[in-house]
């Protein structure tokens, strides 16, 4: 099976590629690399021997996507072309319906043309809300976004559904993602974030390696073991495997499936760096922050659907989280651009 992976180059995306040929699939990527770059698919191949087509192009471009899916005999899309800053898609709500709606929209419709109709949607539990019940099963009713970015996973949801219900040959599996963090074992790809980071994780390897002198914690009043905010970080190779699977489902014309892709396990923001100091041996120094609008307490899933259904269940703890996160920042201190 050859599967089309837009956003490949990008941080899921290249542990998802590995994991697909690591499988036996053939898999092709597009990205426009807005926000990666190329030499993420120099160390895919690195690491698995295999190297993989590449299309430079935007999921806006119709005629740059034409092209891809008459060249390519291709079987399913894993769609992870998107942009993703939260903050960034406030400041820019047009740039962000357009790319990730115009962009899903264009995909899909090219899509259809060339009978291709199996698409893996890169979703997130952002679509919770400030979630009704914890841990967050997958019939926790989808709550109100507190940015655009939320509301196009939202609102993607929503079409890719409906097209599913108008055109029952379309398998389309929405897999919802707590937080990614971690990297491939071999040190060689890993999260590549522009600027100053947004994300937990990626702001505590950079203080670790002494490009950021501490840590903000955002918030140390939230109704939670220690007052910092609790998430569920699952390591990005089960993420990647938790794609495989979903193929899998996909070869059995699943209809529409959604499934939670997080350990099941919540760690506070003092937790992570506990972890990362006792994984690593280095020291995370911090100061306590007002709370970062539009952040909740406490998010954690349920994922006995995806196991139940998928077979799939997250195979990485905290602990190799934070070493492989360390060895990837560690190894690359200024990310694809060493
Ligand atoms: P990423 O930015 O590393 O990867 C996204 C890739 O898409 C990048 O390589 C970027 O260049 C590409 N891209 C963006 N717009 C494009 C366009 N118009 N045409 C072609 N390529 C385009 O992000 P990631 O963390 O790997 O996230 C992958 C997907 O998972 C995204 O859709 C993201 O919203 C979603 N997601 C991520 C998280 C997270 O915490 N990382 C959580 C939930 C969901
Ligand atoms: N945090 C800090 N300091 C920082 C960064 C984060 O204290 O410098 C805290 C946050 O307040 C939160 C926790 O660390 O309590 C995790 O924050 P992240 O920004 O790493 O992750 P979020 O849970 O806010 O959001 C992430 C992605 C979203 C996605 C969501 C659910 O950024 O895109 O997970 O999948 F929607």
């Amino acid at each position: 099976m050859k599967i089309l992976v837009t956003g490949g180059a990008g941080f899921i995306g290249s542990h998802t590629v590995v994991e697909l040929l690591n499988a036996g699939y053939d898999a092709v990527v597009l990205d426009n690399l807005s926000n990666s770059s190329e030499k993420s698919l120099e160390r895919v191949e690195q690491i698995t021997g295999k190297k993989v087509p590449f299309y430079k192009a935007d999921i806006l471009d119709r005629a740059a996507l034409e092209e891809v899916f008459s060249k390519e005999k291709i079987d399913a899309v894993i769609h992870f072309a998107g942009l993703k800053a939260v903050g960034e898609s406030v400041a820019k709500p047009w740039e962000y319906y357009e790319n990730n709606i115009g962009g899903t929209l264009t995909l899909v419709d090219v899509m259809r043309k060339h009978g291709v109709k199996n698409i893996i949607f890169s979703s997130s539990a952002t679509v919770y809300g400030d979630p009704k019940f914890i841990p967050i099963t997958e019939e926790c009713p989808k709550g109100q976004c507190t940015n655009p970015y939320g509301w196009t996973k939202s609102m993607l949801e929503q079409i890719l559904s409906d097209i599913q219900k108008a055109d029952p040959e379309w398998n389309v599996i929405l897999l919802r993602y707590f937080n990614p963090i971690g990297a491939h074992k071999s040190g060689l790809i890993g999260e590549n974030p522009t600027g100053i980071p947004n994300n937990l994780m990626p702001y505590v390897t950079q203080v670790a390696v002494g490009k950021r002198p501490e840590l903000g914690v955002f918030g140390n009043d939230y109704d939670t073991h220690d007052g910092t905010g609790v998430r569920d970080y699952i390591h990005v190779v089960d993420l990647a495997i938790g794609h495989v699977k979903a193929l899998k489902k996909i070869e059995e014309n699943a209809g529409l499936r959604i499934y939670n892709l997080g350990t099941g396990t919540g760690y506070s923001v003092l937790d992570i760096v506990k972890n990362f100091e006792a994984a690593t041996g280095v020291k995370i120094p911090y100061s306590i922050k007002p709370r970062r609008p539009g952040d909740i307490a406490t998010c954690y899933a349920d994922a006995s659907l995806a196991k139940k259904e998928l077979g799939w269940e997250a195979q990485y703890g905290i602990k190799e989280m934070c070493e492989d996160a360390w060895r990837w920042q560690k190894t690359n201190p200024n990310g694809y651009d060493d």
